[in-house]
């Protein structure tokens, strides 16, 4: 891995069917800038198991995620790519930052627990509590300078700055604090049934997301039937109108067009003539995504990930024999 480069991290849950929203808020943003970086992309199949698995469903995920990555154009040849599991040194940084810095009251206010959980947290598992914890030792794990990912993560990567500061202060400097790259549009895609809720891979609604293996047609389908509303004027309103937004900034990071291009060429038009190019635009993206995402095979990607978790255990293993160190467990 270069030195010269500054590092970044991120990562997906093996868990749901990934959607246009990943790919825009996060995976696109991340082949946008691997060059510029030493570029570590995980799959974060211990996240994943905060919730409910089926054994045999999610190690068909880890593979499918992985191809995902590479259909959605990161590079193994530049970039890393491992499975989270594969290097033990993340749950084992996890329990230490548990023990020596999170607090409960840092995980009370995570925003994604609460949403998720409600007021039924007895049963959920105590892991998705502490979720937020493990994501922060996978991000301080490998001097991350940078962590690229939609909005809805902002808060966890604060959370990671905190802890590492806390530790960093506490022990002596050992973690690098790093900083969040998001989108200035399209850092939250929003459900294309009801504007007002982000798009979601865990969604039950069918309808809601756009999954990136849906049938393209199935695709044209969802587009033409999102909930817009009653005027006719297509302009970016996110506050008053939030569908009709929602989709020009999913037409303009796929196109390639400002939102202002956009509203020029829709001046005048209405919003069948608009949701029929969207939809064109997005059956094209899935047909060449598709045909992308099925060239490669399980062989290949179980070599990509074995290769990536080698490279990186010996980073990973630094860091952690450093925090040993610090909290006194070099004997
Ligand atoms: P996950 O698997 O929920 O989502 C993967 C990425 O997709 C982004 N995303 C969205 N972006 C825009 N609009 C949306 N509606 C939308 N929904 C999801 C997410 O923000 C994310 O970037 N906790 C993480 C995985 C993780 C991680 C990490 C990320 C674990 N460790 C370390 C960065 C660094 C998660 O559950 O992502």
């Amino acid at each position: 891995m270069s030195t010269t480069k500054p590092t970044i991290f991120s990562g997906v849950q093996p868990s749901g069917n990934l959607t246009i929203a990943n790919y825009i808020g996060a995976i696109s943003k991340w082949v946008e800038i691997q060059n510029d970086y030493n570029s570590i992309f995980c799959i974060v199949d211990l996240h994943a198991i905060t919730v409910a698995q089926d054994p045999q469903v999610i190690n068909n995920r880890i593979i499918e995620i992985t191809k995902h990555y590479l259909a959605c154009g990161i590079n193994p040849n530049k970039s890393t790519i491992f499975q989270q599991s594969n290097v033990s040194e993340h749950a084992e940084l996890g329990w230490i930052l548990n023990c020596t810095t999170a607090r409960m009251s840092d995980l009370k206010k995570m925003t994604q627990f609460k949403d998720k959980v409600g007021d039924k947290q007895d049963n959920v598992s105590v892991g998705l509590f502490d979720y937020p914890v493990l994501m922060a030792a996978d991000i301080l794990l490998y001097n991350t300078d940078s962590v690229p990912v939609g909005d809805d993560q902002v808060q966890h990567v604060e959370l990671c700055r905190d802890l590492a500061k806390r530790f960093n202060n506490t022990y002596g400097e050992v973690f690098t604090i790093p900083n969040v790259i998001i989108r200035k549009e399209g850092a939250r895609i929003m459900s294309l049934d009801d504007p007002q809720k982000k798009m979601s891979k865990s969604s039950s609604v069918a309808t809601s997301y756009i999954g990136l293996l849906d049938n393209p047609q199935e695709a044209v389908k969802k587009i033409m039937r999102a909930t817009t509303d009653t005027e006719t004027i297509i302009k970016y309103d996110k506050k008053n109108k939030p569908g009709i937004s929602n989709l020009l900034t999913i037409y303009s990071i796929l196109s390639e067009k400002s939102i202002k291009q956009l509203e020029k060429d829709y001046s005048g038009k209405g919003y069948g003539d608009f949701k029929k190019d969207l939809a064109v635009v997005v059956k094209d993206f899935l047909t060449a995504y598709q045909q992308r995402y099925n060239s490669y095979t399980d062989d290949q990607i179980k070599q990509i990930l074995k290769s990536g978790a080698e490279k990186l255990r010996p980073i990973a293993n630094a860091t952690l024999a450093k925090v040993k160190e610090k909290v006194g467990f070099s004997i």
